[in-house]
C-alpha cells in the first residue's frame, strides 16, 4: 500500500447558514449553526482516507476541548496521528465559515492558532517515517518556511510533492511553488501568483508557460463548475465536473486534492486520478459541510457503477 503524508493545517469549522452576512453594527438571524472537522490539511487526508489511503499527518492541535475532538476525529477514520502535537497555550485552529443558503457559495475567516506552530523541526522530527511515503500533500494554512522546508525533504528523498496555494499568500516563492511535482491552484490563486489574468483556457496556458519555464513539471487548475484542467509540458487534459445539485461548496477543493492524491500514489495515472477526483469533488458539494460532506467508498462506488 502507498503512503501519503499531509503536512498541513487542522481546524474545527463553525458552520453558519444564512441568507446573508451581518453588515457592520447590524445584527441579523441566521437558518442554521454546525460545527465540523475541517482545515484543509486535515480534509485532504480525511479525503484520502475514505478512499482507504494509508496517511499520515504531521500537525499541530491546541489545548483545547477542540483538539481532543480533533484527534478522536483523525483517528477513527484510520489516519496515522503520531506525528500531530499539542501546543500550550494556544487554540486548536478554527474557522468561522458563512454558507450563502441562496447561493452555496462560502465566506471563510481562518483562525490559525496552533497551525502557526508547525515548524521546519517538526518534519525532521519525523523525517525516519516521513522518508519513506510516495506522496507529500501541501497547502498554506501553516507557516511558509515549513512548507518549503517540506519541499525541500520531498525533493531530498524523491517523494512526489503537491502543492495547494491555499489560501492564497502573495509572498509564495515562484522557485519552491516550481520544485513541486503538482501545483494545484483553484484560478484566483495562480493569478495572484503569477500576476497574469487567467479567465481563458489560453490565459492559463500562458500562466504554466511561465511556471514551466522556472520548472514547474505538473499544472492542475481546479476552476469550479468549470471542471479541473490538467496542464504538463507535453498537453492537457480537462476533467468535466458531474452534474450535481449545489447545497455547500465548502471543503470542495480540499475533497478533490485527498482524492487525487490516493489514485495518482495508487496508479501514478494523472487522467484517472483526475477523473475520480472530480466525481469526488463533485459528491461532496451535495452535502453540508466539509468532512461531513465527503461521500463514503460506497457512495462513490454506487455513483460511479449507475453513472458513468
Ligand atoms: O477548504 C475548506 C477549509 O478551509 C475549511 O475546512 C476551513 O477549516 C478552512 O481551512
Ligand atoms: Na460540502
Amino acid at each position: 500500500m502507498k503512503k501519503i503524508a499531509v503536512i498541513g493545517s487542522i481546524n474545527v469549522d463553525l458552520i453558519t447558514y444564512g441568507d446573508r452576512i451581518a453588515k457592520s453594527g447590524e445584527t441579523l438571524e441566521a437558518t442554521a449553526f454546525a460545527i465540523g472537522n475541517g482545515g484543509k490539511g486535515a480534509n485532504q487526508a480525511v479525503a484520502a482516507a475514505k478512499l482507504g489511503a494509508q496517511v499520515v499527518m504531521v500537525s499541530k492541535v491546541g489545548d483545547d476541548q477542540f483538539a481532543e475532538m480533533s484527534l478522536a476525529n483523525y483517528r477513527s477514520q484510520q489516519i496515522d496521528t503520531k506525528f500531530v502535537t499539542k501546543v500550550s497555550g494556544v487554540s486548536t485552529g478554527v474557522a468561522p465559515i458563512f454558507v450563502n443558503t441562496t447561493t452555496s457559495q462560502n465566506s471563510i475567516l481562518i483562525v490559525k492558532g496552533a497551525n502557526n506552530y508547525l515548524t521546519p523541526a517538526d518534519i525532521d522530527a519525523a523525517e525516519a517515517e516521513l522518508k519513506n511515503v510516495d506522496m507529500i500533500v501541501l497547502q498554506l494554512e501553516v507557516p511558509l518556511e515549513t512548507v518549503y522546508h517540506a519541499i525541500d525533504f520531498g525533493q531530498k528523498y524523491n517523494i512526489t510533492v503537491l502543492l495547494n496555494p491555499a489560501p492564497a499568500i502573495p509572498e509564495l516563492s515562484l522557485e519552491y511553488v516550481c520544485k513541486c511535482d503538482f501545483f494545484v491552484p483553484n484560478e484566483t490563486e495562480l493569478e495572484i501568483l503569477t500576476g497574469k489574468p487567467v479567465s481563458t483556457i489560453e490565459e492559463i496556458n500562458q500562466a504554466a508557460n511561465m511556471l514551466f519555464e522556472h520548472g514547474l513539471k505538473n499544472l492542475i487548475v481546479t476552476m469550479g463548475s468549470r471542471g479541473s484542467l490538467w496542464i504538463s509540458k507535453t498537453g492537457e487534459y480537462l476533467a468535466k465536473p458531474i452534474k450535481v445539485n449545489a447545497v455547500d461548496t465548502s471543503g470542495a477543493g480540499d475533497a478533490f486534492i485527498g482524492c487525487f492524491s490516493h489514485f495518482f500514489t495508487q496508479t501514478g495515472d494523472v487522467v484517472l486520478a483526475l477523473a475520480k477526483a472530480s466525481i469526488f469533488a463533485g459528491l461532496s458539494v451535495t452535502g453540508k459541510g466539509t468532512q461531513s460532506s465527503y461521500p463514503t467508498i460506497e457512495r462513490f462506488d454506487d455513483y460511479q457503477a449507475n453513472n458513468l
